[in-house]
């Protein structure tokens, strides 16, 4: 067998390419020449088309799914001396935004088939200082919600969904971020459809939402956005100490766009996990589990499983032989207690999350994005082929 990689090094497979196609790159450069770049019409027209996408609830565009997350915490009421239980196994930025609304963070381990958190799991970490529950629909798979939301009423939690994998997300019949007080997600460039850097913040309640948007802009009276507007200057009444977390038009005219096409691309990566599922079928490493009945799975992330006894490789190793291929691949994630930072403050120790932890150590993502041709995928395939045939 050839010594030579799948792919040559200047047509590297970059993890999670965002499809850009010219409407928006039009809208972009429009928005350029009109002098408005910042926060405006154009945000206002993405958080409606958002609203209708989602079925109904209100919405506010923010910066980052991260700033999303802070924001609905803050307006739910979140704050010292709370605790705020969420996942082992999610991105930082999920615990952090508990950190910065100055909450304390309580880990749940997730259950293995899902691994989503698990709902029992969750249930012992309640205490009477338990404020909300923070869970992620990962990789695209919606959590439990039946029973995690039935939890939050006998405890009367406020739930926060953080919906960064799972814009396509439902759980029977029923949209991801609609289910608790409020509902984040991302528009970062590996995301389902991207703006860049952009999050949106969804909720049920006018108050709600309307305290997201004053304390996502310096905690400014409504709509002081206008204020360099054509209706003439507007004074502003700064009413509490907020924060810069607003979205930009220059980042919406993306978004608009990208939203009109996320079905069609819902789809394409629908078609390359079933790809995968087929071509990977063989070999010896754990697939995702098939999405559960009832549900829609966003198919955000493809993760496969590397036990080094199995396949005769670590983990490690694999992924440091993709990229030799010239194949772009992710981690997602190392469990939250693997790292330094939250073991120091907060004692937590990997192995007291064992499904996270294992899941964290060996799993490895593919490829999965809209932008990815037959071609594309079919490398991923031949890699993978050629470094466990040994
Ligand atoms: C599960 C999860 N939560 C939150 C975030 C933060 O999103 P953003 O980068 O938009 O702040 C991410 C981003 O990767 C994520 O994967």
């Amino acid at each position: 067998m050839s010594n030579s990689p799948v792919r040559p090094k200047d047509r590297f497979l970059v993890f999670g390419a965002p499809a850009i196609e010219d409407a928006e790159i039009q809208e972009v450069v429009a928005t350029l020449k009109s002098g408005w770049l910042g926060t405006g019409p154009k945000v206002s027209e993405f958080e409606k088309r958002f609203t209708a996408y989602k079925g109904g609830h209100l919405a506010a565009a923010v910066n980052s799914c991260t700033a999303a997350l802070h924001l609905s915490l803050l307006a739910s009421g979140v704050g010292p001396g709370d605790e705020v239980i969420t996942t082992a196994l999610t991105f930082c930025a999920t615990v952090n935004a508990i950190i910065h609304a100055g909450a304390t963070p309580v880990l749940a381990d997730v259950d293995p088939a899902t691994m989503n958190i698990d709902p029992e799991e969750v249930e012992k970490k309640i205490t009477p200082r338990t404020r909300a529950l923070l869970p992620v629909h990962f990789a695209g798979r919606p959590c439990e919600m039946d029973a995690l939301m039935d939890i939050a009423r006998r405890h009367r939690l406020k739930v926060i969904e953080d919906c960064a994998h799972a814009i396509e997300t439902e759980y029977h019949g029923q949209k991801a971020g609609t289910f608790g007080d409020f509902g984040c997600f991302s528009f970062y460039v590996t995301k389902n459809i991207v703006t860049g850097e952009g999050g949106m913040v969804l909720a049920k309640r006018e108050e709600d939402i309307a305290r997201v948007k004053v304390l996502g802009l310096h905690g400014m009276s409504k709509d002081a956005w206008k204020r360099f507007g054509d209706e003439g200057y507007k004074h502003y009444q700064v009413v509490e100490c907020g924060f810069k977390y607003n979205m930009m038009d220059l980042q919406a005219a993306i978004g608009m766009h990208q939203l009109e096409r996320i079905e069609s691309y819902w789809r394409r990566r629908r078609e390359i996990w079933e790809y995968y599922n087929r071509k990977l079928a063989g070999l010896p490493v754990t697939l995702p589990n098939d999405p559960a009945v009832d549900t829609r799975h966003a198919y955000h992330l493809y993760t496969i499983l590397i036990d080094e006894e199995k396949a005769g490789i670590s983990r490690d190793a694999f992924l440091d032989a993709m990229t030799t291929h010239n194949i772009g691949v992710g981690v997602h994630y190392l469990s939250i207690p693997e790292h330094p930072y939250y073991r120091d403050r907060f004692g937590w120790k990997p192995e007291e999350f064992p499904q996270a932890q294992r899941i964290g150590r060996s799993t490895v993502s593919l490829p999965l994005s809209a932008k990815l041709t037959d071609e594309d995928v079919a490398d991923v395939v031949s890699a993978i082929e050629r470094l466990l045939d040994g």
